[in-house]
């Protein structure tokens, strides 16, 4: 699967910079070790994703609890992370509870546009999300610290004039708002217009006791060329304020925690004796990496047999509960997902090679029925937007896709349950060769050099056809380059 060779790749890094020891000792120190690491993940992409995003002085200090909004759709130069969409633009925010709640103000929607706020715990667990698949009330929605009793309630307007509340199980989160984009002509538009309309008030009350989310706090003091006793000592700052998301399963996360060498009384880690580091953390990475190639893990596509589409389960996408591992994976992969109902996000499992030097042809049996949007995007073996003289990144129902005797896809005379059930295709082919006219419209470009390239198919506020066998999944074909398009139905 596409996400399984990324992590190898992403692996592939740190692996070199820390090699590991061979030696395993059997210990329950060394056990829950390993536990601890896989509970600890998360936390690697948290602190990218605030240091990246949220560093305001030369003092590094956080500014927290306020929307960076970002301007400009991704393209071939944007490093900032992995897999970027080129559908939505992007929110994002650091989300404190330490010094009380926070408010969230979300605007009238404008008819028609998908938008999605989901409300993350420390860990990546999409608590909560407001917006058009679930509830798009505008009003106030309050964020609160409520460690034993996490969840969400998109209720109507409660006493307090709330129109929902967000109970985030750890006082530290965060927030990443997507708007859907029309075109690029639609961007301005939302940067002056919408996204000011978004807006975190803090409350400043009830405090949590809990420290201030800085800088410091999540950086400083780390001994961060050995990865495992970071990721531990970082654990042990955050872990009393910031317990398990299911309150059933705090207690014993914690025990473990404490047996791996965490103090809860002091913050900090302690290596416990006989325990090797190294050792641990291997054996963590190997737990993680089962994750996407174990099938009772996954949800099969389609109406294929056998499947050659799947997805992560529903119950283990975007909020993971007490799968530690599920949630150390998509951690990695995939950071910040969106739960079932708000998006899916299905992988194509016929090839367990990255897509190289070949054209492709992918046909689509009829449109995707989403309440919100879908797109398939190409990306480089790195996770990067593979650069074209089209700046086309995606395709969906966006696009000009046209039906291959030239009628539009998704424009006029395309409605209908006639047009729903026909095929479309898309052709995969590279840069290096001219695409042919007829199919330009229909063309994602892939990389240069026969190298490799993998892509994404996003559902935003799928329908329940998308995932219960009715609709059938894409088929995919190697074919010569600018094949003759195939003949109408
Ligand atoms: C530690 O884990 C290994 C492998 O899962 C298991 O065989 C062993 O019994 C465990 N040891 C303890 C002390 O829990
Ligand atoms: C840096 O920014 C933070 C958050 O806005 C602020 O509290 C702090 O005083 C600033 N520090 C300096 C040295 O400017
Ligand atoms: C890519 O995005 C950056 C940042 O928005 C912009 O400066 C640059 O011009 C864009 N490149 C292309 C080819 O559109
Ligand atoms: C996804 O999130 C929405 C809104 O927060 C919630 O109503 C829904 O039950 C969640 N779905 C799953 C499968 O967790
Ligand atoms: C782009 O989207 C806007 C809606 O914001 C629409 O009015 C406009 O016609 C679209 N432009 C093109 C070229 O599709
Ligand atoms: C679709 O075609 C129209 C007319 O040629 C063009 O203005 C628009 O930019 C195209 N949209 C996309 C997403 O390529
Ligand atoms: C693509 O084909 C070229 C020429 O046959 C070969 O050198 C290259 O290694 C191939 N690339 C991949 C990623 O397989």
């Amino acid at each position: 699967m596409n996400f399984l060779l990324l992590f190898h790749h992403l692996l592939a890094a740190l692996i070199v910079a820390f090699s590991v020891s061979l030696a395993a000792p059997t210990t329950s120190a060394q056990n829950a070790t390993v536990d601890a690491l896989v509970y600890a993940f998360p936390l690697t992409s948290y602190v990218n994703f605030a240091n990246t995003g949220f560093v305001v002085n030369a003092s590094n200090d956080f500014a927290t609890n306020t929307f960076a909004h970002v301007t400009t759709l991704a393209n071939a130069s944007f490093r900032t992370i992995i897999l970027p969409n080129t559908d939505t633009l992007y929110s994002a925010a650091l989300v404190d509870l330490s010094a009380g709640d926070v408010v969230v103000t979300m605007p009238e929607r404008e008819a028609g546009r998908f938008y999605v706020l989901p409300v993350y715990d420390l860990f990546g667990n999409n608590v909560c999300s407001i917006g058009t698949a679930t509830d798009s009330t505008a009003g106030q929605y309050l964020i609160q610290y409520r460690p034993s009793d996490a969840g969400c309630d998109l209720a109507p307007v409660d006493a307090k004039g709330y129109a929902g509340t967000v109970s985030l199980p750890t006082v530290y989160g965060a927030i990443l708002l997507r708007i859907e984009v029309y075109n690029a002509s639609d961007v301005d538009h939302i940067v002056s217009v919408i996204q000011p309309q978004f807006n975190l008030t803090p409350l400043n009350e009830p405090s949590s006791g809990a420290p201030p989310l800085t800088s410091a706090l999540l950086n400083d003091n780390l001994d961060v060329n050995n990865p495992p006793l970071s990721l531990l000592q970082l654990l042990s700052r955050v872990a009393l304020f910031n317990p398990a998301e299911e309150a059933s399963d705090s207690e014993r996360v914690a025990a473990t925690l404490e047996a791996a060498g965490i103090s809860f009384d002091s913050q900090s880690y302690t290596q416990p004796a006989g325990v090797d580091l190294a050792s641990a953390y291997s054996a963590a990475l190997d737990l993680v990496e089962q994750v996407p190639s174990n099938p009772a893990n996954l949800l099969p596509l389609g109406s294929s047999s056998p499947s050659t589409w799947s997805t992560t389960l529903p119950s283990l996408s975007g909020d993971f509960h007490t799968r530690y591992d599920v949630r150390a994976f998509i951690g990695l992969v995939a950071y910040l997902q969106l739960n079932s109902t708000q998006a899916i996000y299905p992988a194509y499992t016929v090839t367990q090679e990255f897509f190289a030097n070949t054209t492709y042809m992918v046909e689509f049996f009829g449109k995707p029925n989403v309440v919100g949007f879908w797109s398939l995007t190409i990306y480089d073996g790195d996770g990067y937007l593979v650069p074209n003289a089209l700046n086309r990144y995606s395709l969906g129902d966006r696009a000009n896709l046209t039906y291959p005797d030239g009628v539009s896809v998704y424009g006029n005379g395309a409605s209908g349950d006639e047009a729903e059930s026909r095929s479309f295709y898309m052709l995969l082919q590279s840069t290096d060769v001219k695409v042919a006219s007829d199919w330009e419209s229909n063309w994602l470009p892939t990389p240069t050099d026969g190298a490799q390239f993998l892509f994404i198919l996003r559902f935003y506020g799928p329908t329940l056809s998308l995932t219960d066998g009715t609709y059938k999944y894409p088929q995919i074909s190697a074919v010569d380059v600018n094949p003759p398009l195939p003949s109408s139905e």
